[in-house]
Formats: structure tokens, C-alpha cells, sequence
């Protein structure tokens, strides 16, 4: 291979500050075109394969949709109907499929595996969700809150639930872009200090409304992450005092907004009332990751040289 190293997406961190502010910009750019109807091409005979070991809607339309709207074409292909679930090697899968498309997205189980891939991979690889990831999700979050609400720079954000994928990657983003996590999760199912170190921009609380106090955005996500549905039941028990309540959304600053990546279940980690209150942006959240990850393919296809 010949030139600069291949650029991926696999963490937060993968990106420097000043990058992701140009995928913001770049965001709202591609956003209002879209809204306009106004054509935006700029991935002509660019084609982006999507491989899927776990569920999704929101990932696939999305991605799938911007690749198109782009002006490129896409592949989905799942654990079960390739060779993958027949036990290829992740290794082997990279080379071949990364000399055939330009971009790759994957959702996986580890990030140990995603970053397998990417090593082996000749083309930009996107983290479509992993266990411990999901940064397409705080692209599009934190691109609603500025929508909404202005710079996250100084905000303070209370992640209420589960310390899982979307919470560890909030935890990078804090580091990044200069705001506070305040997060609560239930006694055994706290932070692995691992995926998050301590510093400044995290602070934690046994009690949810403590968490809460004053913060700009409360957001949670479901109480069972995909992969551990063994511990439905366990965590049901565990999680019940973790819910996103109308107490919750008082404790927080009246100008506060509610996000749920989605899929979400009404009862268990948000109530009916908040999820479908007026502070919550969750129907804008989704709809941002359409705009966020065509912004992100442009960047890693393009670089900044777009119009
Ligand atoms: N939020 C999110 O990634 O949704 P899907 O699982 O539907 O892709
Ligand atoms: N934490 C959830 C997010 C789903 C989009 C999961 O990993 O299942």
C-alpha cells in the first residue's frame, strides 16, 4: 500500500476534536441540501458494503439511504447468509471484501474484532455498534443537541441505566469536545475502568436524580444491550430504580432535552410521558444519523476538498 495510512472510524477517538467539528459543519450542510431536495452527488461509483452480526434498523436505512442519496450503491450482507456465519476468518473477509467496495460499515460483538478487521482492510472501516461502541450514534446525538440547544462545550449530560456501548462512547466525546458526563447505573453494573477512564469531564452517582441535577440532555438507552439477553430477567430486577421518569426530566435544567438512541421499551428504562414529551428530540436524533453518516463517508472517501 502507497500513501497516507487509511483512515477509520472505529472509536470516538479515532478523531481529533478539530475533525469532528468539521463533520458537524459538514452535517448541517449536507442536512439543508437534503431538506432542499437539492442533489449532493459526491459518491458517484463509490460503493459502501454493510456486514451485520447483530440487528438494526436505524443503522441500515440510514446508511444504506445516504450511500444512495450520495450517489453511490450499497451491500448488506448478514452473519447468516455469508460466509461468516460459516466460520471465514474475520481476517480473510477484510481482504477480500475491501478490494471490491470503498468503505466498509460493520456492527459487531467486540471492538477486538472490528479492529481486526480494519487491520486487514485496503478501505476506510466505519464501528456500526459494537459492545463496547457505538460512535455514528454520538455523531448524530451530540450533532441534535447543537441543532437544538447550541455548543455541548461546557453542558452537562446525565446518562441514566446501563454503562454500555452508547455510554462509553458519550464518555470519549466528553473528553473531546469539552462537556460533562454525569452518569448512575445500578450497584454491579457500573463503569468498567477500562473503557473509562476517570477525569474531569466524568463524574459519577449512586442516585439517578442526583445525576440529573441541572444537567442540559438526560439520555439512557435499554437496560439489555444486544449479545446479553441471558441477563434479561436479572436486569429487569436490577435496573428498576434506573428509569427516565417525569422526576428524572424535573431534577434536570428546565431548558433540558431527553435522547434515547432507540429501539427504546416504554416502562422499562423511559416512560411513555417522557419519551413522548416535549423535551424529547429522539424522532431528531434518529433522523440525524442519516445526515451525520453521509457527512462522516464524505469525509473519510473526500477528505475536506468538498463544496
Ligand atoms: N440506534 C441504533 O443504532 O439503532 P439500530 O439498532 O436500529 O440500528
Ligand atoms: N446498547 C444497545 C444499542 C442499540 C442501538 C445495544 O447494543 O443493543
Amino acid at each position: 500500500m502507497h500513501g497516507q495510512p487509511i483512515r477509520h472510524f472505529l472509536r470516538m477517538d479515532d478523531f481529533s476534536t478539530d475533525e469532528l467539528v468539521h463533520v458537524f459543519a459538514r452535517t448541517q450542510v449536507i442536512k439543508d441540501r437534503f431538506k432542499r431536495y437539492q442533489p449532493y452527488r459526491p459518491l458517484t461509483d463509490r460503493t459502501l458494503a454493510m456486514v451485520f452480526e447483530k440487528a438494526s434498523t436505524r443503522t441500515r436505512v440510514s446508511f444504506e439511504a445516504g450511500m444512495y442519496q450520495m450517489g453511490g450503491s450499497v451491500i448488506h450482507i448478514t452473519t447468516g447468509d455469508s460466509q461468516l456465519g460459516r466460520a471465514e476468518p474475520i481476517e480473510d473477509t477484510a481482504r477480500v471484501i475491501s478490494r471490491m467496495v470503498d468503505i466498509v460499515m460493520i456492527r459487531t460483538y467486540e471492538q477486538a474484532k472490528l479492529e481486526r478487521f480494519a487491520r486487514y482492510s485496503r478501505v476506510p472501516v466505519i464501528n456500526g455498534l459494537t459492545n463496547e461502541y457505538h460512535p455514528c450514534q454520538i455523531l448524530a446525538d451530540i450533532f441534535t443537541f447543537i441543532e437544538h440547544r447550541g455548543p455541548v462545550v461546557g453542558r452537562t449530560v446525565a446518562w441514566i441505566g446501563d454503562a454500555n456501548n452508547v455510554a462509553y462512547t458519550w464518555l470519549q466525546a466528553a473528553q473531546l469536545l469539552g462537556f460533562r458526563v454525569n452518569i448512575s447505573t445500578p450497584p454491579g453494573y457500573g463503569l468498567d475502568p477500562r473503557l473509562a477512564p476517570a477525569g474531569p469531564h466524568l463524574a459519577v452517582f449512586d442516585s439517578p436524580l442526583e445525576a440529573a441535577r441541572g444537567a442540559d440532555l438526560i439520555t439512557t438507552d435499554v437496560w439489555t444491550s444486544m449479545g446479553f439477553e441471558a441477563e434479561n430477567e436479572q436486569r429487569r430486577r436490577a435496573f428498576a430504580g434506573w428509569q427516565v421518569d417525569e422526576r428524572v426530566m424535573a431534577a434536570a435544567s428546565p431548558e433540558a432535552l431527553f435522547m434515547h438512541c432507540l429501539p427504546a421499551h416504554r416502562g422499562e428504562e423511559v416512560t411513555n410521558e417522557v419519551i413522548e414529551g416535549v423535551q424529547s428530540v429522539v424522532w431528531d436524533e434518529a433522523e440525524n444519523r442519516l445526515h451525520a453518516q453521509k457527512a462522516l463517508m464524505e469525509y473519510l472517501l473526500l477528505g475536506r476538498e468538498v463544496d
